[in-house]
């Protein structure tokens, strides 16, 4: 991350392969099911501060929302393995 206060509150974009798998969601935990996840992004998230004027809200209609949702859900594949790292 760069420190600089432009960059404040971002994060790194997560892949979204088998996401259906890996619920709750967010760093956080704190979107527990794929439909509050739209429904956060659907409201233009929660946190104003430092927010990107490219982020808005979406005002996603019913048919949108499930839309999304499929398409989430056919990302579902083999469960991703994650070896931890030895820490020093
Ligand atoms: C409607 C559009 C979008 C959908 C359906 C969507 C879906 C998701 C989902 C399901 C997660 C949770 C991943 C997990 O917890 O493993 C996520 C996280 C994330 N997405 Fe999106 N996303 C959308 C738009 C965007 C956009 C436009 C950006 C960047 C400009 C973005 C950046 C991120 C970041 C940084 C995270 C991680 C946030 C955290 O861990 O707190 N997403 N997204």
């Amino acid at each position: 991350m760069s420190k600089e206060d432009f960059d404040k509150g971002a994060f790194k974009t997560p892949g979204l392969r088998s996401v259906t798998l890996s619920a709750p969601f967010m760093r956080d935990g704190s979107e527990p099911t794929l439909e509050s996840v739209i429904e956060f992004y659907g409201r233009g998230g929660d946190v104003e501060k430092n927010r990107s004027s490219f982020i808005t809200k979406l005002e996603l209609c019913v048919q949108e929302k499930e839309d999304l949702l499929e398409f989430l859900q056919a990302l579902e594949g083999e469960p991703i393995v994650v070896t931890l790292p030895q820490l020093p």
